[in-house]
């Protein structure tokens, strides 16, 4: 694959977790608990399987999905990824007491590259996710084993700092968690203010805004900055909360169903943003949608029962699995 800049050339190594930037770092976003879980929709059989040719992305949305959302952005040439990977995971397991939610998951994260996961309901992937940024032990009962290396860096390394690990790898949770004291402002802010040394007023506002137009609420939201943001609409919320991500600049952005509780118009919003994030970072995306995860992704990821089945370029997954439990899941014969 002929890949970007980016690519063949990863952006510069950390030498540790704890300083991790030159520039001021916020604190940590606050992590709400775990949200509920939501049944997955069925998608009828893709039929694209007499179609194998591999696509970018965006022919994958014309094919393998109805096209509810138009991409505008220019498809990544190919889906492979190469040069040295973001993230990657190495021989995951995660435990809540003696039960494993994730088993032997090794899988590599490349920088900007859109990887998603999909799976049935209760197959491990927020847990997955959860342990990305080391939001797993924060449950009761949590456990971890394995690797997770962030540039290099094991991040359960006995140096690492959890909370500038945060930094680094932002996290959105499925149903909007905005912080119910706070004006909308101050929640996309909120890790902006406690940073050291803190940013100006003006240079907040600055942050602010763009975080906002990024996540296309700043039309909604500007002249209502100061009120409190559990006055928005669910969607704005949860926009508002990828805002907040996004304020700290992370180089990985995790996302849990991020759209689940969204509208159309939301989604469309959502997904848009998240196809342009690919160029600046790496995210990972769990959905229960596999028409989104066409439309977003440059890899995906399929889970069954805390085991990764197999990850591949989202075209290839979708039009030629390699594992026939995998196909059966995308033709919609279970889950
Ligand atoms: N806090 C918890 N305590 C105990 N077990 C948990 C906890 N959270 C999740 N589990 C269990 O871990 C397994 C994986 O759960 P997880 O939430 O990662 O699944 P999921 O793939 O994200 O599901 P969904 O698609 O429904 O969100 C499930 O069996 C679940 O019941
Ligand atoms: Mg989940």
């Amino acid at each position: 694959m002929p890949p970007g800049p980016s690519i063949a050339s990863p952006t510069a190594q950390p030498s540790a977790l704890t300083p991790l930037r030159d520039s001021p770092p916020p604190a940590s976003l606050s992590m709400p608990p775990e949200m509920p879980l939501e049944t997955p929709p069925v998608i009828s059989s893709t039929g694209s399987r007499s179609t194998p040719a591999p696509a970018p992305p965006t022919e994958a949305l014309r094919r393998v999905a109805p096209t509810t959302v138009t991409i505008n952005t220019p498809a990544k040439p190919s889906a492979e990824p190469t040069g040295t990977p973001r993230l990657s995971v190495h021989g995951l397991s995660a435990f809540f007491g003696g039960s494993c939610a994730v088993r032997d998951v090794s899988v590599v994260l490349p920088d900007r590259f859109v990887t998603a996961i999909i799976g049935p309901s209760g197959c491990g992937k927020s847990t997955l996710l959860r342990c990305l940024n080391r939001m797993h032990e924060t449950l009761p009962l949590a456990r971890v084993e394995g690797q997770v290396m962030l540039d290099g860096q094991d991040i359960y390394g006995r140096a690492v700092n959890v909370t500038a690990l945060r930094q680094h790898v932002g996290m959105v949770f499925q149903r909007p968690t905005p912080f119910p004291t706070m004006s909308i402002r101050d929640n996309v802010a909120a890790a902006l203010l406690t940073a050291s040394p803190r940013p100006s007023r003006a240079r907040t506002d600055e942050i602010v805004e763009r975080a906002l137009r990024r996540t296309a609420l700043w039309d909604e939201v500007k002249d209502r900055l100061r009120d409190s943001a559990v006055g928005l609409s669910g969607g704005q919320q949860q926009r508002l909360c990828i805002a907040r991500a996004l304020a700290i600049e992370p180089e990985v952005l995790l996302l849990d169903e991020p759209t689940a509780s969204l509208d159309p118009l939301s989604t469309q919003k959502v997904e848009e943003l998240v196809y342009e994030l690919r160029r600046d970072m790496t995210v990972v995306i769990v959905t229960h949608n596999m028409q989104q995860a066409a439309r977003v992704s440059d890899r995906t990821a399929f889970m069954l029962g805390g085991e990764l089945v197999e990850v591949a370029p989202t075209t290839t997954l979708f039009t030629t699995p390699h594992d026939p439990r995998t196909e059966a899941y995308i033709t919609g014969r279970f889950g």
